[in-house]
């Protein structure tokens, strides 16, 4: 979990896939920008908060990586291990919006994150992704979706889980479950 957030029942929607190699976490990532996409066309001045869970090479970085690029990032996404975030500017639906992607792994301190003025990003149009989120014991704003990733029995093997954790969170995990998959 992320530290300070729980899957309320009423919230109840998940959405988990098995990924045999790295292009199927790829189709996955570009499955959940369509719907944010779509959500964000409905609502252009909206948030999303999102979680990126699991352990040291899980794929966390890579699943943000296919997801920037799925919103029509055209550039390198580094994994933002030293700046602790790197932001990066999306059109969709002749909108912009802009996504932050973190890595709070290396932070010292809970607050840091606070004292690096990154509060900011958390009220823009646009979303937060966010690597190690217990790194900052719960002060960070309350996420709308968490992304647990687990590594399989294969190397190259992850099983992706995508879970609601507000009303928000809901309407986006429900669209990815009824969008048929591109391909
Ligand atoms: N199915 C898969 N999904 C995601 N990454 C995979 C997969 N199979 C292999 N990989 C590789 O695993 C590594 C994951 O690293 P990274 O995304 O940096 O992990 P994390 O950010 O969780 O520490 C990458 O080298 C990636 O190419
Ligand atoms: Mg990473």
């Amino acid at each position: 979990m992320t530290g300070n957030q729980t899957p309320q029942a009423s919230l109840k929607a998940t959405f988990k896939q098995y990924c045999r190699q790295e292009a199927e976490t790829a189709s996955l990532a570009k499955h959940l920008a369509a719907s944010l996409a779509h959500w964000m066309g409905l609502t252009p001045e909206a948030h999303i908060n999102i979680s990126l869970e699991g352990d040291l090479g899980a794929g966390k970085t890579t699943f943000a990586r296919h997801l920037i690029q799925g919103l029509g990032y055209g550039g390198k996404v580094k994994s933002p291990t030293y700046t602790l975030c790197e932001p990066y500017e999306l059109q969709s639906n002749q909108q912009t919006f802009t996504a932050h992607h973190f890595d709070l792994y290396r932070m010292r301190d809970p607050l840091e994150w606070q004292e690096a003025g990154f509060a900011e990003h958390f009220d823009v149009p646009g979303f937060c992704l966010i690597e190690w989120p217990e790194k900052a014991e719960g002060t960070l704003p309350a996420f709308d979706i968490q992304i647990l990733l687990t590594a399989g029995l294969q190397e190259n093997e992850r099983s992706i889980e995508l879970n609601a954790l507000s009303e928000k969170g809901k309407k986006i995990v429900v669209d990815i479950k009824q969008r048929p998959i591109d391909t």
